[in-house]
């Protein structure tokens, strides 16, 4: 595997490969690899003749209160994964690279409405943060394929519109979420978990597993499965920022006319915000 940290390296390699016809996937990531980003690694193997793999924790993605200087960076080990799972490049820039002018940097991504809602509503400029270097990063790669987890479904849903919007040459595809064999979603936030909050953050997926069940069976009151979700959330521990019901592909508010719903929710325990989602689709009803 090569290591490049300049972008003039990275283009350089990528066009070598290009001028010899060959298919390019990324995997954009901010490091602290585990099981779950290593799934999306896999995918782009299956997908391309070449896979790209970046680390970088991105400043303008986190909030003036929010974990970016304790976010865990553990570039020796990720290197090690990525290398024995035949990545191709990985692109590690110091953040004077992606941003040369530093704050001064005047252009941002924005995709209004999506971007204000659920997690953007709670943590404001969050979406422009990953729409702005998801964007530099697709340009400097200009990858056939990209690809993200689900776990992060509204990020997703907001890099999805935006390469819409944009014309980007680029398929986004999205994974699967990985999961701890407690049903627990992985992340690199999950360290941050004392052991007795570990031991209570499997109930937010057994939160959404029970509502998504409660709509497959049929129950149209997504307000009560709603509120029930919120006070399972409180019960386990969580100081819960939402727990909705929307339409999967754009997370409208849902209308008896969707053919999938998801059941998203986001709270904090101790320290540690956490996010997870389960999609329904309408043909599961029972
Ligand atoms: O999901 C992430 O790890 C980040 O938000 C991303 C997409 C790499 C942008 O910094």
């Amino acid at each position: 595997m090569q290591t490049v940290t300049s972008r003039n390296a990275l283009r350089a390699t990528i066009a070598h490969w290009r001028a010899g016809g060959q298919r390019v996937a990324f995997v954009p990531t901010m490091g602290n690899l585990h099981a779950g980003h290593l799934r999306l690694v896999e995918h782009a193997r299956q997908v391309a003749d070449r896979v790209v793999v970046s680390i970088f924790v991105n400043p303008l993605q986190f909030g003036p209160e929010e974990d970016f200087a304790s976010y865990p960076r553990t570039p020796e080990a990720d290197s090690l994964h990525l290398a024995e799972m035949d990545v191709d490049l990985l692109f590690a820039p110091p953040v004077e690279e992606m941003y040369p002018d530093g704050a001064a940097s005047a252009t941002r991504v924005e995709v209004a409405g999506l971007s204000e809602i659920l997690c953007g509503a709670v943590r404001p400029g969050h979406f422009a943060g990953v729409a702005t270097i998801v964007t530099k990063l697709l340009n400097l790669v200009q990858p056939e394929v990209a690809i993200f987890g689900e776990k992060d479904y509204q990020q997703l849903a907001v890099i999805r519109r935006m390469a819409a919007d944009l014309f980007l040459p680029v398929h986004i595809a999205g994974v699967p979420t990985v999961r701890e064999p407690d049903g627990l979603a992985m992340s690199s936030r999950n360290h941050y978990l004392a052991p007795a909050e570990r031991e209570s953050a499997p109930a937010l997926y057994a939160a959404l597993r029970h509502a998504a069940g409660r709509i497959a069976a049929g129950a149209p009151d997504w307000e009560g499965i709603e509120a029930e979700g919120l006070e399972w959330l409180r019960r386990a521990g969580f100081r819960p920022d939402y727990f909705v019901v929307r339409s999967a592909p754009d997370l409208d508010p849902p209308t008896p006319q969707c053919a999938e719903l998801v059941v998203l929710a986001a709270g904090t325990l101790g320290r540690t915000r956490l996010i997870d989602n389960v999609t329904v689709a309408l043909n599961e009803r029972v």
